[in-house]
């Protein structure tokens, strides 16, 4: 039985997912809240081995069934591991980027439509976030912010691709209205930290 919070911040690679978690860490923890933060793909030994694979760039030949695979399997050691546990002991589980970007990334932005939806369904197992906060940030703004630093294989596919991945994100943000909120996270960041702050509050208020 899930006692905890489960929380997920979504977004553009760029879009400052990282920036907000560690006030989001801070809000929790000074509430006394026991959190473990986590991140997707990765959270767990296996998963970060698989994270090298799926962004090595030397992987170019990578089909995108074979992706979609990895993010899963990933997950799924993820949930189980590290996630499921965390929540049954109550605990506040933060988690950069999770289901959500695998349907945005492999379902609109690889093409792959709704198998990766029924895939996933047998990685995670019913647990599903509590709250989402998406980054909503145009794809060209947040490819931007991260410079001319090293790409991985993602990050450096087309200005295209990023676009489709957007529109799933946008996708998803019109289905489930009561899971994930949006941000615009074009604004400074102190801004984006205030509303964030307030729809926690209102989310230990209902809990
Ligand atoms: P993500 O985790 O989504 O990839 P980051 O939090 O790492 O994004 O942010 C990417 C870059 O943009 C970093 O250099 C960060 O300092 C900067 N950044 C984050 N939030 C903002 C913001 N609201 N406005 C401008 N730059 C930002
Ligand atoms: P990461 O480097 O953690 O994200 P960011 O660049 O926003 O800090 O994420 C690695 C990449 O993996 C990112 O480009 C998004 C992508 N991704 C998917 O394509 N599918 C997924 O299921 C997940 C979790 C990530």
């Amino acid at each position: 039985m899930k006692k905890g919070i489960f929380l997920s911040l979504e977004g553009p690679d760029g879009s400052g997912k990282s920036t907000q978690i560690k006030y989001i860490l801070d809000f929790f923890e000074s509430r006394g809240y026991e959190t473990v933060l986590t991140r997707e793909p990765g959270g767990t030994s296996i998963g970060e081995k698989i994270r090298d694979v799926i962004l090595d760039n030397e992987n170019s030949e990578m089909d995108p069934m074979t992706e979609t695979m990895l993010y899963a399997a990933s997950r799924a050691q993820h949930v189980a591991q590290v996630i499921r546990p965390a929540l049954e002991a109550g605990k506040v589980v933060i988690c950069d980027r999770f289901v959500d970007s695998s349907i945005a990334y492999q379902g609109f932005g690889r093409d792959l439509g709704d198998c990766v939806a029924y895939i996933n369904e047998y990685a995670i197992m019913g647990c599903v976030p509590d709250i989402t906060f998406l980054m909503k940030l145009a794809p060209e703004e947040g490819i931007g912010r991260i410079g001319s630093g090293e790409k991985d294989r993602l990050e450096s596919e087309e200005i295209s691709f990023h676009r489709k991945v957007y529109e799933g994100y946008e996708y998803l943000e019109r289905t489930y209205p009561d899971r994930i909120i949006g941000i615009d996270a074009s604004r400074g960041i102190e801004e984006i930290k205030a509303e964030i702050q307030k729809q926690l509050e209102k989310l230990i208020e209902k809990k």
